[in-house]
């Protein structure tokens, strides 16, 4: 499904597996350490191979000693994965974090941003924090349409916006939010 008449990129929302998608950046629902997890980051980083974590480990001892903050964004090489770069954030956690929408959407503002600077033409993004973090799809689907939306006429290079969703039930979420 596309959509997105207006200006800016275009939105288009696929079912399937991030680490395959054909795009110049992919992002990463990462944690703080950037030193890997779960879910999607399990998955980008057995995919992509151990240059990811390698160049995640030079940005820890560089400029996050302490790990990237909720709502940051920042880009590795996306080693074997067909993508260019992978760009890594980390969402709010539904149960902890206070201020928590402002985060999630700072997520999706900072990647675009970052893919911006890069001159990344298309950029996939999963569904951010929906996952071990907690987020209600509904509600995560709404702030990342609404933030992309936002967002992306100023990420100047960015022409297409693909949000990948696992399964039917995420799919369905972003479609009614778009
Ligand atoms: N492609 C697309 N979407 C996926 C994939 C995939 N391969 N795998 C899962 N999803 P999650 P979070 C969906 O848990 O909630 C990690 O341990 C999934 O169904 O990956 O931000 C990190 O290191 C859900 O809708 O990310 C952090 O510690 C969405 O992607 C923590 O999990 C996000 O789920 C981040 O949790």
């Amino acid at each position: 499904m596309t959509g997105g008449a207006g200006p800016g990129p275009e939105i288009v929302l696929v079912r399937g597996d991030i680490t395959e998608q054909s795009v110049d950046a992919v992002v990463n629902a990462a944690n703080s350490s950037l030193l890997g997890g779960g879910g999607v980051d399990g998955a980008i980083h057995r995919r992509g191979g151990p240059e990811i974590l390698a160049d995640c480990r030079r940005l820890r001892a560089s400029h996050y000693g302490k790990g990237l903050p909720t709502g940051q964004a920042v880009a590795t090489t996306a080693g074997r994965l067909p993508a260019r770069w992978v760009i890594h954030t980390v969402g709010p956690v539904w149960q902890r974090d206070e201020d928590r929408s402002a985060l999630l959407a700072s997520c999706y503002r900072e990647s675009l941003r970052v893919a911006g600077e890069l001159g990344a033409r298309t950029v996939a993004f999963p569904a951010i924090s929906t996952g071990i973090y907690g987020w209600p799809l509904d509600d995560g689907a709404r702030i990342a349409v609404r933030t992309v939306r936002e967002a992306a006429p100023a990420a100047g290079s960015v022409e297409e916006v693909r949000f990948v969703l696992f399964d039917e039930t995420a799919y369905r979420a972003f479609e009614e939010a778009v």
